[in-house]
């Protein structure tokens, strides 16, 4: 299965973040974010019937979930980088064939957009998240597109936390060597820092001295289980009751396998975004669904609440 399922055509133009405001607009579709304490009757019914079934719990998010942390989404509109006079966005960098022809370009992009992680701090909706885990232990999972590490930061358990598109605290050989080593400290960057011989041999495999490649799965690779455990994302979605989507525009192609899937088993699905998207068209598709209007620190309390109270 590859990584992206759109090709050129799935840039979803810019998204507005807004920041502790409830987000709604007379006339929209899907619910008005309510006031605290206020869910709207169905979010609360089909909260309710999965905490009293006790069944497993699957939380599918993307780069949303981090905007409120301050890293930009993918499809925003700071999601582009500049080389000479070219604007490229994510899906021509975030490549196999961009890192073979411009190894150190796309290095320079990544340690920019790694920079910019690691200065990040996990915010409410990561919380939330956190809180979910450890209210339903074994019966919670985790899906994430995001590579920022901010739910592990925020204490996300790892054996139930699936890093489909990778993570950026690791790197692998570009080359045959197998496994994973912990990206070398790279020192503090920006998105003008210029790439030198010193990067480039903290870049090197230790044992065949070819590129390290960041731990990330590019548009023209395919998921599986050992590097991004497509294998048991599909496996969780196929015993979840309910799929709790947070932050994802479903431009990639295994989180809109596993929004399909849930739609046909017809479990409970929320969709969290201030906009509307894939996931909360099949929300709202399904006598079960829900498109929750609004950001992740807005939403997540209150839905992580109703579950776990
Ligand atoms: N809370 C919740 N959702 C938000 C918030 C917020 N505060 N702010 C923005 N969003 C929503 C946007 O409306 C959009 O639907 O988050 C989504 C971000 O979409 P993308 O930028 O496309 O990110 P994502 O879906 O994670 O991208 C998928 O594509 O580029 C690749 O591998 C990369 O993992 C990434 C994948």
């Amino acid at each position: 299965m590859k990584a992206s399922s759109g090709g050129p055509c799935d840039t979803k133009g810019e998204t507005t973040v807004t920041v502790g405001v409830v987000l709604h607009r007379e006339g929209d579709r899907g619910a008005r974010a309510p006031l605290v304490n206020d869910m709207e009757p169905k979010l609360s019914r089909l909260l309710e019937d999965v905490r009293r079934s006790g069944g497993p719990v699957l939380a599918l998010t993307g780069a949303g979930i981090s905007a409120e942390s301050g890293i930009p989404t993918f499809r925003g509109r700071d999601g582009y980088w500049v080389v000479g006079s070219r604007n490229y966005m994510p899906q021509e960098m975030a490549t196999h064939e961009m890192f073979c022809r411009a190894p150190e370009e796309v290095w320079r992009w990544y340690l920019y957009r790694f920079g910019a992680c690691k200065h990040a701090q996990p915010n409410e909706g990561h919380r939330a998240l956190v809180a979910l885990d450890r209210g339903l232990g074994e019966r919670f999972h985790l899906v994430t597109q995001n590579i920022d590490g901010l739910h592990q930061r925020a204490g996300a358990t790892p054996a139930r936390t699936s890093c489909i598109h990778g993570d950026a605290a690791y790197v692998r050989c570009a080359g045959p060597c197998d496994g994973k080593l912990p990206l070398p400290d790279m020192g503090s960057r920006d998105a003008g820092t210029p790439f030198t011989a010193v990067d480039r041999a903290r870049l090197s495999c230790p044992r065949c001295g070819g590129w390290l490649r960041p731990h990330v799965l590019w548009f023209d690779e395919y998921y599986d289980e050992e590097n991004y455990r497509m294998q048991t994302a599909l496996r969780v979605a196929s015993r979840a009751e309910l799929l709790l989507v947070v932050g994802t525009s479903g431009a990639t192609n295994l989180p809109m396998q596993i929004g399909e899937i849930a739609f046909r088993r017809g479990i409970a699905m929320v969709d969290v975004n201030p906009e509307e998207n894939p996931f909360s068209e099949l929300c709202e598709a399904s006598e079960r669904g829900f498109f929750a209007r609004g950001s992740a620190c807005e939403r997540l309390p209150d839905i992580v609440r109703a579950l776990t109270s």
